[in-house]
């Protein structure tokens, strides 16, 4: 028989990635305060979310994820959130023309600020202290006191997360993003590529599109859904004292929601079967992500499915495949297999970051031509399986940083330190996070070609 749960019910499992707050009192105290304050979402919006991705798993729409690696303190200003949107925005308006299908828009945004590590400790110039696990726990700088896990930044990160949603909520709603305006947007980045004439085909059919609606007359002024952008944000549900003091009743359905961002996903290192990050997700009704790196067994796979979803609902589980360039082919053909001959509806979503991490001159960094390999390899095993490559995860920015290798404008190891920002992992830049979205748009092009030609 499964256990009672309970929002705090987590607490009596193991848990991994979790800080050791010094002063246990306090952080008790803050998460009191926490569970005080107005929800961040709202539940009528998650269960909106997840209807969208119920035609995900269905294969009617892509999901388009990514965002920071981690969110800071100290890059959070209103270029940065726009910059974002911007190119997010894009992305998915080529995404769209690839598919054919919605594109449904979920940031990593607006409370990812929990980073789990693989190592306790940092050595630095033989100086060992705790490592950073992301501005919600502790500072990045490297000193002791900085590094100390402090609960009071937990009521920071959740200012910060409301400040970034009524950004969010502004440009989504006020035709801060029509379909004209970014089209003019992908025009430009266009327009200066050094590989521009690889996006022609595809620009001249959006073109023409917005040009042939203008003609019948379909405008923002009487089509309200080309000027706004529905938008969900997420994070990874790792600092479960915030977790649970940010879920609360939706008294409309007597159900329990983590009212924290929209959806939310478990990590490729706290998805044990029987630990507490397991526990906390299996009694919300948010979707739920759930990381799915080498290690991962696919009797082990079909447990998690079945204890995160047991009523099989579409729209709960999105399965993010994050293997690497490498080792995709060997390891994620079985997960398929196993997850569709058991009948379990779930979104197949892609992540080729995290498996694509290299270190250059000191730097973290990606290629750009890995994350490529990687997407087409997941787009090619699933065209072998007959089943839907249903979205992306990426780590990504607005600024024009210089953090993965490659793309375009052919980033060196060299120039790394130029422009190297990332609180943790390296993101893709606005050109490289454009560059990416026109591949993955010929990727699903490819796909509906090959499904018309086997109808
Ligand atoms: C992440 O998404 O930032 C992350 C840590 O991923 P993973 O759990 O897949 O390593
Ligand atoms: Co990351």
């Amino acid at each position: 028989m499964t256990e009672k749960w309970t929002p705090r019910s987590w607490r009596s499992k193991p848990a991994k990635q979790i800080p050791n707050y010094p002063d246990s009192q306090k952080t008790l105290a803050v998460e009191e305060q926490l569970h005080q304050y107005p929800p961040l979402v709202f539940a009528g919006e998650v269960r909106e979310l997840k209807q969208k991705l119920a035609d995900v798993a269905e294969g009617k729409a892509f999901l388009l994820q990514g965002g920071d690696c981690a969110e800071s303190f100290a890059e959070h200003n209103a270029d940065t959130i726009r910059d974002f949107v911007r190119v997010f925005l894009q992305m998915a308006v080529v995404l769209t023309f690839g598919a054919t299908k919605p594109v449904i828009k979920v940031g990593r945004i607006a409370g990812q600020f929990a980073k789990p590590r693989s190592n306790d400790m940092e050595v630095q110039n033989g100086i060992k202290l705790l490592s950073y696990r992301g501005d919600i726990v502790n500072g990045i700088e490297f000193d002791e006191a900085s590094r100390v896990p402090d609960p009071e930044r937990m009521i920071m990160v959740y200012r910060q997360s409301a400040a970034t949603l009524n950004l969010l909520r502004a440009f989504a709603q006020n035709r801060c993003a029509s379909l004209e305006k970014v089209h003019k947007w992908i025009f430009r980045f266009i327009e200066k590529s050094p590989q521009r004439e690889r996006y022609e085909a595809l620009m001249y059919r959006i073109s023409e599109t917005i040009e042939f609606m203008r003609a019948i007359g379909i405008t923002v002024k009487n089509h309200s859904i080309l000027g706004e952008a529905s938008f969900f944000t997420s994070h990874e549900a790792l600092l479960l004292g915030y977790e649970e003091a940010m879920t609360r009743i939706d008294f409309s359905t007597g159900s329990w929601y983590a009212m924290s961002g929209h959806m939310l996903w478990i990590g490729d290192r706290t998805r044990q079967l029987d630990h507490a990050h397991v526990e906390f997700c299996r009694g919300i009704k948010n979707p739920i992500g759930l990381k799915c790196g080498p290690s991962l067994k696919s009797d082990e796979l079909l447990k998690l499915i079945d204890i995160l979803n047991p009523e099989n609902e579409p729209g709960k589980i999105t399965l993010i495949a994050r293997f690497g360039f490498n080792k995709i082919e060997k390891y994620f053909p079985a997960l398929v297999r196993a997850v569709k001959c058991e009948g379990c509806k779930v979104i197949w979503s892609c992540d080729p970051m995290h498996g694509n991490t290299t270190t250059e001159n000191a730097y973290k960094t990606r290629p750009f031509n890995r994350i490529l390999c990687e997407m087409e390899s997941f787009f090619n095993i699933h065209q072998a399986e007959g089943t839907h490559p249903g979205g992306v995860h990426i780590e990504m920015t607005g600024k024009n940083v210089t953090e993965c290798t490659g793309g375009a404008y052919a980033i060196s190891a060299e120039d790394l330190s130029d422009r190297y920002h990332t609180h943790c992992d390296p993101r893709l830049n606005a050109d490289q996070a454009l560059e990416f979205a026109f591949f993955v748009a010929a990727l699903l092009k490819k796909d509906r070609d090959s499904q018309t030609l086997n109808e």
